[in-house]
């Protein structure tokens, strides 16, 4: 299952990353780090043996984004290959 972790890179979320990964789920994480710093993604691609994508977003932009596109896969595929690639 394709998984939208929000809050991913907090204290819940980034045991929840480990689990749902391990699990052999497809967890992209979405956090604005407004409470935890990037070395936590440094932490997970070690215990996991691999990166875990991240968009760095704050949630209600994408609600907000979503709102006015109406298609949230959409918003998130175009954030993600930006955080990836800096292009849309
Ligand atoms: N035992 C421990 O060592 C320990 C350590 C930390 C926290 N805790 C406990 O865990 C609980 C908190 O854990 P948590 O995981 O719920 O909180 P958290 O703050 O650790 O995680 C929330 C995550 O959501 C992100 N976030 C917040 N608002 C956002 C927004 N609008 N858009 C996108 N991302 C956003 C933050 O940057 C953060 O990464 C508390 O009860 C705390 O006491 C325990």
């Amino acid at each position: 299952m394709n998984i939208l972790l929000t809050g991913g890179a907090g204290y819940i979320g980034s045991h929840a990353a480990v689990v749902l990964t391990e699990a052999g789920h497809q967890v992209v994480i979405l956090d604005s780090f407004c409470n935890s710093h990037r070395s936590v993604l440094e932490r997970l691609a070690k215990v996991l043996g691999k990166a875990v994508p991240c968009v760095e977003a704050v949630i209600q932009d994408v609600i907000v984004a979503n709102r006015i596109t109406s298609d949230l896969s959409d918003v998130l595929e175009k954030i993600y290959i930006h955080e990836i690639f800096g292009k849309d």
